[in-house]
């Protein structure tokens, strides 16, 4: 049995300590926020916080998550940063199909939790690694800049 702080909640979970997180909150704890893309920490979709750091659910064993808390999607909108985050996204109508979105907004809420006033070229390099198929990228600069308006 593993403890883990889950959106807030103190949580048990009964599963082997080597699962990948992303199975975790999938399967065990029906978070299905979090997307599988790759599973080899490649596209970014399973970003979730631990302790407020972004990592990829996919390649983070349930073991790492241990007395830890875990943010997903599903609870970032309880912090002042992630409800500014979602604000934006809805206002600039960032989504194009969503597969990808869940992952940018956790990356966006890390990266303005650290960085109120993110240049260009900061955003680019903190969700350098989350892929976006639907090539969503303007708008998520400008969201993320529309955050930061908002949260200054
Ligand atoms: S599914 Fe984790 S990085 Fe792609
Ligand atoms: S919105 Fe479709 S993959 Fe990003």
């Amino acid at each position: 049995m593993t403890t883990i702080n889950l959106n807030g909640k103190s949580t048990r979970v009964d599963a082997d300590p080597d699962t990948p997180l992303l199975w975790v909150l999938r399967d065990t704890m029906q978070l299905t926020g979090t997307k599988y893309g790759c599973g080899i920490a490649l596209c970014g979709a399973c970003v979730v916080h631990l302790d407020g750091q972004p990592v990829r659910a996919c390649t983070t064993p349930l073991s790492a998550a241990a007395g830890k808390k875990v943010t997903t999607i599903e609870g970032v909108h309880a912090g002042r940063v992630g409800k500014a985050v979602q604000a934006a996204w809805q206002k600039l109508d960032v989504v194009q199909c969503g597969y990808c979105q869940s992952g940018q907004i956790m990356s966006a809420v890390a990266l303005l939790a650290q960085n109120r006033k993110p240049t260009d070229a900061d955003i680019d390099a903190a969700l350098a690694g989350n892929i976006c198929r639907c090539a969503t990228y303007v708008r998520i600069r400008a969201a993320i800049h529309e955050a930061a308006g908002a949260l200054s």
